[in-house]
């Protein structure tokens, strides 16, 4: 294990006021995603969005790596040309998911574990001669009445600590992806303490596992009430339709200015009680927020706090990056330039986000 190598590749990663861009839907989240839009759900039209996405120009201002799926690493422009060779250009590193996927945990009704331990040592020796330099894994808690279970809590942090010592071995900076989900009628208050005790656990199993916190990125949720907790209302992601952004942003209420405070807050006391000085970075997924409130949760955190805090709080976003353009590409080649404008704009609220320079009125340039 090369330990400044890995070291230099986390630190990049977060460096500055860059971020990760999360492409890695699996082929059934992605078919799932494109059938919402009337996209074909082929092999051809998932190339074609991910090569809007990587060529977008001027992407790399903002994005240090972007998260890649096995179909995709393999895949090139139309013309030929490596998507690996496309980011290699563009100054963006390409990472890899490497589970297989969260499947249902035996005798836990309603509980999930991530699978994708066999055979990983050979598929991360691949792709890190591939090109890819780090890697991802996600875990999913589900909070309900009586979950998460601490025995789901623990075989997902020791899946995690698992893949992450393997990835430190192959020379990839794991990124560790415990997601605490925002479905449910939880408060704020139980997201707090359900997330606590997740990162508390996974930190636990990667100083069992000997993972070395300098060569790796945690990527936590955000501490939020449940989707359906009284009176908080957020949007659902499929509700989330391009002229539906314009509204919420007409009618954006002081409410939800002091949602995102306390927001902020909340998650980033959580973060100082469970996660070491040690970690360079931490980069939120979105879990579902609608894009202007993942920027401007992540942006009152850097603005009031990123003096103070020993790790970088970036963000490594899917569908608060992505959404938006899919919703304009619609798999038209005629709206490749309008979905790209889309993407960068979103890629550029974030990166304003991560100086605490975000405001509400870049939504309107
Ligand atoms: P979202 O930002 O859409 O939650 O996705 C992040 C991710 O990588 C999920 O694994």
């Amino acid at each position: 294990m090369n330990v400044q190598n890995l070291a230099d590749t986390a630190r990049t990663l977060v460096a500055v006021d860059k971020g990760l861009l999360a492409m890695d839907e699996s082929n059934p989240t992605c078919n799932k995603r494109f059938a919402k839009l009337n996209i074909p759900q082929t092999v051809e039209a998932r190339r074609a969005y991910r090569e809007l996405i990587i060529t977008t120009p001027g992407l790399g201002e903002c994005i240090s790596g972007v998260i890649l799926y096995d179909e995709t690493i393999r895949q090139q422009k139309q013309d030929g040309t490596l998507f690996l060779k496309v980011l290699a250009d563009a100054g963006i590193i390409p990472g890899i998911k490497v589970d297989t996927g969260a499947k249902d945990l035996a005798a836990h009704f309603g509980e999930k574990i991530t699978e994708g331990l066999d055979g990983l040592r050979d598929r991360l020796k691949e792709y890190f001669q591939m090109g890819a330099r780090f890697a991802k894994w996600r875990a999913v808690l589900t909070i309900g009445e009586s979950i998460p279970s601490r025995s789901c809590i623990e075989a997902n942090a020791h899946a995690l600590a698992r893949y992450a010592a393997l990835c430190q071995e192959a020379g990839l900076v794991p990124i560790v992806e415990p997601e605490v989900l925002m479905d449910g009628d939880h408060t704020l208050d139980r997201c707090r303490a359900v997330t606590e005790e997740v990162l508390r656990t996974v930190f636990n199993q990667l100083n069992s596992q000997r993972v070395l916190l300098e060569g790796m990125i945690l990527k936590p949720n955000m501490v939020l009430p449940g989707l359906t907790c009284p009176p908080h209302q957020e949007v659902e992601e499929e509700d989330i339709g391009e002229q539906q952004y314009q509204v919420r942003l007409a009618d954006r209420q002081p409410e939800e200015e002091q949602d995102v405070d306390e927001v902020a807050d909340i998650t980033v006391k959580s973060l100082w009680r469970t996660v070491p000085a040690a970690v360079p970075g931490v980069a939120f997924l979105s879990g579902g927020q609608s894009p202007e409130l993942a920027s401007a949760r992540l942006n009152t955190m850097n603005h009031r706090f990123k003096s103070q805090l020993p790790w970088a709080l970036a963000f490594s976003f899917a569908r608060a990056i992505q959404q938006p353009a899919l919703e304009i590409w619609q798999g038209k080649e005629a709206n490749v330039k309008a979905a790209q404008q889309a993407l960068l704009h979103r890629a550029r609220c974030n990166r304003a986000a991560r100086r605490g320079e975000y405001s509400a009125a870049m939504e309107k340039l």
